[in-house]
């Protein structure tokens, strides 16, 4: 069977290789990018028509990020009755309901699984239990570079810049970071994971988030002192009131899975009302795991072309941002003394348990703007 590649960067190059270094049957026959790479003329073309109108190729493989032209080649492929598997999360958030019907309008097949956890066969796996479990919530690092970031500063004192630049090199962040350091990559995410988790339709403006592009070395120093680890995390928790979604930094104790997540590793959890706890560890960024996720899910899609067929329902569940409550830390210049919350080290205070709504309010009446804020583990109990 033939297939393409839409793009080849990082990860399209790691899903080539896959494929390629491989006796699985499914052959490259084009590769798309915006420059022919030398030696590579037979294979690379610039004109995305040479693999739209090509008949022989059955699978595409979206690969580029982005979301234009990403969109317009997807929905194109999947017009013309091709099956497509992609990389993209922010294709995937932005476009979910869409993406999914036309693929189910035209017969064929779409499949995302790196899309989440990069090398961690996550979304199939929740999308799997999902079918006869009742997803309570979920929760996990789902960003590699910010945990390579977090985790460079916390155990070898790396500044944060220098920590940030070797991820780059290791191909884990994004082309532009800002949506690693924002939490918008992992907010993607986390959108994506709650529309399989509770079949739903998120928007991923809906979800509260933090980022850690305001850590410095005294945050970090001022962890070491209380004996936590700081981790970007990604959650979604289904209340009585609806789904309340929240990417935030957190601050776990060392015992923590969490605190054991290093580099570039996601580590995913599931609550299932059957299943109980399950939890996904891999890399979550990188040419090789991402590449082989996305090689895989073309395997699945060219040769067991059963569709997930899913109708979606007739109403969506809420957000709740005001039913979790938890502990934050936030250090920043502004005076908050006055309002009653514990102050471990200057400039750095614990709150009492806040909601959603109430912490992103209070940040954004801080005048300070490089405030950091995490919110705190609860089984930590300093
Ligand atoms: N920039 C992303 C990350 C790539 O660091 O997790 C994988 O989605």
């Amino acid at each position: 069977m033939k297939a393409a590649i839409l793009g080849f960067g990082t990860v399209g190059r790691g899903t080539y290789e896959a494929l390629k270094e491989t006796d699985c049957g499914l052959e490259v026959k084009k590769v798309l990018d915006l420059y022919v790479p030398s030696g590579y003329e037979d294979l690379v073309t610039t004109d995305f028509n040479d693999i739209l109108f090509d008949s022989e190729i059955t699978v595409v493989a979206e690969a580029m990020g982005g979301l234009h032209p990403s969109y317009e080649f997807v929905t194109a492929c999947l017009e013309k009755g091709k099956s497509v598997v992609s990389s993209n999360k922010y294709l995937i958030c932005t476009y979910y309901r869409e993406l999914t019907e036309l693929a189910e309008k035209n017969g064929c097949v779409l499949r995302y699984t790196p899309a989440v956890g990069g090398g961690i066969p996550w979304l199939n796996n929740l999308s799997r239990i999902a079918r006869l479990d009742e997803i309570l919530s979920f929760r996990g690092i789902v960003n590699g570079t910010t945990n390579y970031i977090l985790d460079a500063m916390q155990t070898r004192s790396f500044p944060f810049k220098d920590a940030l630049r070797v991820a780059q090199e290791l191909g884990y962040a994004e082309s532009d970071p800002t949506s690693d350091l924002n939490g918008a990559d992992a907010r993607r995410k986390c959108a994506i994971s709650a529309n399989i988790a509770f079949d739903t339709i998120m928007d991923e403006d809906d979800i509260p988030t933090f980022g850690i592009e305001n850590i410095t070395d005294r945050d970090v120093e001022i962890f070491g002192r209380m004996g936590v680890t700081a981790r970007l995390i990604a959650e979604a928790v289904m209340t009585p009131s609806g789904i309340s979604a929240s990417v935030e930094p957190v601050l776990f104790p060392p015992e923590s899975l969490e605190s054991s997540i290093h580099v570039n590793y996601n580590c995913i959890t599931l609550f299932g009302r059957r299943t109980g706890q399950l939890s996904f560890i891999g890399q979550g960024a990188g040419k090789d795991p991402t590449g082989c996720s996305l090689a895989n899910d073309m395997l699945d899609a060219a040769y067991d072309t059963r569709r997930d067929s899913h109708v979606f329902p007739e109403s969506i569940p809420p957000t709740d941002k005001t039913t979790v409550r938890k502990r934050y830390y936030i250090r920043c210049s502004d005076e908050l003394s006055a309002l009653g919350f514990s102050s471990p080290e200057e400039g750095a205070y614990i709150t009492e348990r806040m909601s959603l709504t109430d912490i992103h309010s209070l940040y954004d009446n801080l005048k300070d703007k490089n405030a950091f804020i995490a919110s705190i583990d609860k089984e930590v109990t300093a």
